[in-house]
């Protein structure tokens, strides 16, 4: 019989989940004799097998992942509300947080599967290891815009979010130029700014806000006077989602039951801030999930297929329990265990930040 391998995508979508599937899927089938089971959204095809929004669980062959390299979102579908430790159940309308993990390992086991390729971030390979623990068996793949996930230089989907945060900065400076305006522009992250660090500095902000770097108002005031005084009196502000003022609180918006906090807010609540301070003209633009959609830049594409290639051969050769990463440009493994153990933030000193002060970028 056919070893057979499950594949998921958890989490939120990103560029290249595509890319990742298409690769494992051809590896899987057409070198090791594999069966593929691509599940669909994250869990949720384990948690109940006649789950169907809208295909359900299907065999994959490489006909079905062809033509899809380029594609945004992800052909399984995915979600992030469907943590099997934490699975909202609605009874009498009341709703309540229960563990279905057993269920999915029963499942996952009527399926005849060996093991799962399960592809995702933080979150994602968090319910990896704990279901690894109770018995289901994982290789993980990192993915996720925000670039927080430990053991891996980059994430895949980090560089596509950036290249479109850069080019909305691009964008937003005709109109700070033209109308001498404070643009601000609100990137996703969560805890980490790598979008908002990588994005500023290739897009010349002249300040970048952090939630690394809690922020005082009174540089960036200063910030604005002196351009102001230069005969600039427009200027570009990159606000990472999870931005926030010294001894303040980060913005939070909804709170549902078995989710992570909804981020938002972060960029309104700065230029609310400095419209007390300054009499400069403030426009905000949140670029929300334009970060998350669309076709993957060329890097993501390559990424996301070495590492579905990489996932392909840990998962054929029984290496479970590993997470694949990207290493000074070398695809190698590590423990999933590892990856989770801390989350990867941008160091207040590190040579980027550095650099971006070195050129009057200001961090608040
Ligand atoms: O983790 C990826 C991410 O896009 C974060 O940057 C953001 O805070 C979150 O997901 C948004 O999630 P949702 O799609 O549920 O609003």
């Amino acid at each position: 019989m056919k070893k057979r391998i499950g594949i998921l995508t958890g989490g939120g979508d990103c560029p290249g989940l595509n890319a990742v599937i298409r690769a494992a899927v051809i590896h899987l089938t057409e070198h090791h004799d594999c069966e593929v089971l691509g599940i669909e959204d994250a869990h949720s095809g384990l948690i109940d097998l006649e789950y169907r929004k809208p295909r359900g669980n299907r065999w994959l062959t490489s006909g079905d992942v062809r033509g899809t390299l380029a594609r945004g979102g992800t052909i399984l579908g995915t979600s992030n509300k469907c943590d099997p430790f934490r699975y909202v159940v609605s009874e009498g309308g009341v709703e309540r947080e229960t563990d279905v993990s057993a269920t999915v390992i029963a499942n996952a086991e009527k399926l005849g599967l060996e093991g799962v390729i399960s592809i995702g971030g933080d979150g994602s390979m968090k319910i990896a290891q704990r279901l690894l623990e109770a018995g289901l068996k994982a290789v993980g793949v990192p993915k996720t815009i925000d670039n927080d996930l430990g053991c891996t230089d980059q994430t895949f989907g980090f560089d596509t979010a950036v290249g479109i945060a850069t080019e909305a900065l691009d964008r937003l400076r005709d109109t700070a130029e033209s109308h001498d305006r404070v643009m601000l522009v609100e990137v996703m992250g969560r805890d980490a700014g790598w979008i908002a660090l990588h994005a500023g500095v290739a897009g010349g902000a002249d300040a970048i806000l952090l939630p690394e770097i809690p922020y005082r108002l009174e540089p960036l005031v200063e910030m604005l006077a002196e351009r102001t005084r230069g005969g600039q009196c427009h200027a570009l502000v990159v606000v990472s989602e999870g931005a926030r003022p010294a001894g303040g609180e980060v913005s939070v918006g909804e709170i549902k039951l078995g989710r992570m906090p909804r981020l938002m807010g972060a960029a309104h609540r700065v230029e609310e801030l400095l419209c007390q301070l300054t009499s400069a003209e403030i426009r905000t633009t949140v670029l929300g999930h334009l970060q998350r959609g669309g076709a993957p830049s060329s890097f993501d594409r390559i990424l996301g297929t070495r590492f579905g290639h990489a996932a392909a051969e840990l998962a054929a050769g029984g290496a479970w329990g590993q997470m694949v990463a990207l290493r000074s440009g070398e695809i190698v493994a590590c423990s999933i265990k590892e990856a989770i153990a801390e989350p990867k933030r941008v160091h207040p000193d590190s040579s980027l930040v550095a650099t971006a002060r070195a050129l009057g970028v200001s961090f608040g």
